[in-house]
């Protein structure tokens, strides 16, 4: 490559990382799961920070309800801009025999996102009943 080119990429990279620098942030979620009047117990719940493609989503934390269909998940990434927060829930509840699990796709809202490795606050998404049906719901199977 030549010299000329080298030090002008060299120049551009340092103005775009002054002006985007990586900053870490950090998202608490919890809430409780019921299908009807059941606890909804053992339900895989994702905190995924959704990432433009190419860059693969980080799973920021990931876990089970419990025997009262609570969960609680927190974590954070590193990012240039805004992390994109969702919750992803994959259960069978209501649903009518088909095959696979049903996903649910909740975003968490912005004001959220706290600066640093640790969230102040918890988004509590209160108690959600499963058998609800959202409008733009996939099924999703697990590789076995
Ligand atoms: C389930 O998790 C919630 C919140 O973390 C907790 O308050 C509750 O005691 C747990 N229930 C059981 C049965 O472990």
């Amino acid at each position: 490559m030549p010299m000329k080119l080298t030090a002008w990429l060299i120049l551009l990279f340092s103005v775009v990382g002054y002006c985007y620098s990586l900053s870490t942030q950090s998202v608490w979620v919890k809430g409780k799961l019921k299908c009807g009047n059941r606890d909804a117990k053992n339900i895989r719940v994702e905190l995924v920070d959704v990432d433009l493609a190419p860059n693969p989503d980080d799973l920021l934390d990931s876990g089970y309800t419990n025997a009262t269909g609570e969960f609680d998940l927190k974590g954070s990434s590193s990012e240039f801009s805004d992390i994109d927060p969702e919750i992803r829930i994959y259960h069978d509840c209501n649903d009518l025999g088909i095959p696979c699990e049903r996903k649910w796709v909740i975003r968490i809202p912005k004001k959220y996102i706290y600066d640093g490795t640790v969230a102040q606050q918890p988004m509590n998404v209160g108690i959600l009943n499963l058998e609800l049906e959202l409008e733009h719901e996939i099924h999703h199977c697990f590789e076995s």
